[in-house]
């Protein structure tokens, strides 16, 4: 088969660490960013869903805002944990209204400057110097990409940075992944989308794009649909395809 001629990346959980911000998580709520981390991202791809495949997307709300909705349902969900607690209050919340709006101000603005993956950069010059065409592909609205982009140095090794917000359509609808080949004037068959995500790399193989699914946090591969074309541990493995 012939070497992809562009590669796109899926932005969030892909290039940028989505689970980052359990660390900052931690100030408020000791022992448990972690898991307010994870029910943050899950129910902000939930809501994405839900505002793509409902009344046909007469409810699209920008990734930003759905982000910031998302946390707030985290937020609640961690503290009504902590609250129902038994007498010890292992977290000291209970004599202590939490400060919701600064919580969520604090780590919207962390969200902002998600940590990005340390190989991303010699990963992307690398293809360069290849003469393949780099993008992202993402949920996230042109705002907030722009901004991680630039927080990460990122701006000029990437030929496009591709947001569904312009079809008001989440992944995974096909009109979102269009935009790729849109964009690159390619066939999906000639290209290359990369994400962390495996419903993404699941849903983009269906598209009939060649994936990789990089699989950072070593889950079980998805039980429905065709596997991706390959699957990988770092971005470093979209080299196998060239
Ligand atoms: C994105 C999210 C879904 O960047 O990870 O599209």
């Amino acid at each position: 088969m012939v070497n992809p001629r562009a590669v796109l990346f899926d932005a969030y959980g892909t290039l940028f660490d989505v689970y980052s911000v359990s660390l900052g998580a931690e100030r408020w709520f000791p022992g448990r960013g972690k898991q307010l981390a994870q029910v943050w991202r899950d129910k902000q791809i939930e809501y994405s869903r839900l505002l793509t495949t409902s009344n046909h997307g007469a409810h699209y709300e920008p990734f930003w805002s759905v982000t910031e909705k998302a946390l707030r349902y985290a937020i609640e969900f961690i503290a009504l944990g902590a609250y129902s607690m038994p007498a010890s209050d292992p977290f000291g919340l209970k004599n202590e209204p939490l400060d919701t709006h600064q919580i969520i101000s604090a780590l919207m603005n962390e969200y902002r400057h998600l940590s990005a993956y340390p190989e991303n950069r010699e990963v992307l010059e690398g293809l360069k110097s290849r003469g393949i065409v780099t993008g992202i592909l993402s949920n996230g609205d042109p705002a907030m990409l722009n901004v991680a982009v630039k927080s990460a140095g990122l701006s000029d090794v990437l030929d496009h940075v591709i947001s569904v917000d312009s079809i008001r359509k989440y992944k995974t609808h096909p009109d979102a992944y269009a935009l790729g080949s849109n964009a690159t004037g390619l066939q999906p068959k000639q290209m290359l989308f990369v994400s962390s995500n495996g419903w993404d790399a699941l849903a983009a193989t269906w598209y009939g794009y060649r994936t990789l699914w990089v699989n950072r946090a070593g889950l079980p591969a998805e039980t429905i649909g065709p596997p991706p074309t390959r699957v990988g541990t770092s971005l470093r493995d979209v080299f196998s395809f060239f």
